[in-house]
């Protein structure tokens, strides 16, 4: 599959997001996922599925090494001496070996980010994981994380689907050479009934979940879907034999709007 180069991290472009996946029904969906063909699986401390993706991905047999396996450290465990201890509670649950990408999920006010990136550095240099990112960062985050951590960011991942403009931190991933990955690539599923989605798909065989995963990849961005259901893995991973053009793409990023964001919180930054 083609991947997402940055820095020295090959984060293969489209991966499996986890949210609510839970127990045996959450390690069968991720076995299957690999069968079809999917190498990049996303999970979070916050998801409490960690142990279940471990066991999804040992269960399919693949080799450790065909797989990028992400989480995200939870925004109460930003303190250094708790990163450090959560970071080493999730490599348990894992049983993966090293973690190819830790994301800090989300900023957290309360705690100094200086003290934080340190002590993901550490977790890095620690061998406890090989690369490290955020989540959830806005342009500014971005610029003083990258600086505080001397580059050795490769990812934000934050969402991004046809109905939100996340331009301005696309470009802040790409000047700081940080990989970019949209969560929420179907916008929770809304996707499905767009017709102008629909439209475009049409003559490409193609579902509007589908167009709106394409349209993502196609700019170079990583997408992460979700789905409980094995028949919509085969349908999201179905998106690279054919390309959409420059008309389309333009057509679909204008169906964003102000009230695109679905994911926010008490907790978010100040979105830019
Ligand atoms: N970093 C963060 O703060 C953050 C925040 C949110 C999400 N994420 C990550 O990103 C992943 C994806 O985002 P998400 O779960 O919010 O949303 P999403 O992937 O855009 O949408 C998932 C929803 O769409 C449905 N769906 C999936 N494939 C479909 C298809 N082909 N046709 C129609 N419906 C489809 C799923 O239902 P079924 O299960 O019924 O198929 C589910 O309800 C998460 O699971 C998580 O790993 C990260």
């Amino acid at each position: 599959m083609q991947t997402l180069d940055a820095k020295n991290a090959q984060i293969p472009i489209l991966g499996l997001g986890t949210w609510e996946l839970r127990g045996r029904d959450c390690a069968r969906v991720v076995e299957q996922a690999v069968r079809l063909g999917y190498r990049h699986f996303d999970t979070a401390q916050l998801y409490g599925n960690e142990r279940d993706v471990g066991d999804g991905i040992r269960a399919s047999g693949i080799s450790r090494s065909d797989v990028f396996v992400v989480t995200k450290v939870a925004p109460d465990n930003l303190a250094p001496g708790l990163l450090i201890r959560s970071v080493k509670e999730s490599v348990g649950k894992l049983r993966l070996g090293e973690i190819d990408l830790l994301l800090l999920h989300w900023p957290n006010k309360g705690i100094p980010l200086a003290d934080t990136i340190a002590a993901l550095v550490e977790a890095k240099r620690d061998g406890l994981v090989r690369n490290i990112g955020v989540s959830n960062y806005t342009v500014a985050l971005i610029e003083e994380a990258c600086r505080l951590a001397e580059d050795r960011l490769v990812c934000n991942q934050f969402e991004y689907h046809p109905y939100l403009d996340q331009s301005k931190v696309l470009a802040a991933c790409r000047a700081r050479g940080m990989a970019a990955v949209a969560y929420s690539p179907i916008a929770r599923g809304s996707a499905k009934s767009d017709s102008v989605l629909a439209r475009i798909g049409k003559p490409y065989g193609k579902t509007p979940a589908q167009v709106s995963l394409r349209w993502v990849i196609q700019q170079g961005v990583g997408a992460i879907p979700r789905t409980s259901r094995v028949e919509r893995l085969a349908e999201n991973i179905d998106v690279f034999d054919f390309s959409l053009t420059d008309e389309e793409m333009t057509e679909i990023a204008g169906l964003a709007h102000p009230g695109g964001r679905i994911v926010d919180w008490a907790w978010s930054p100040k979105w830019d």
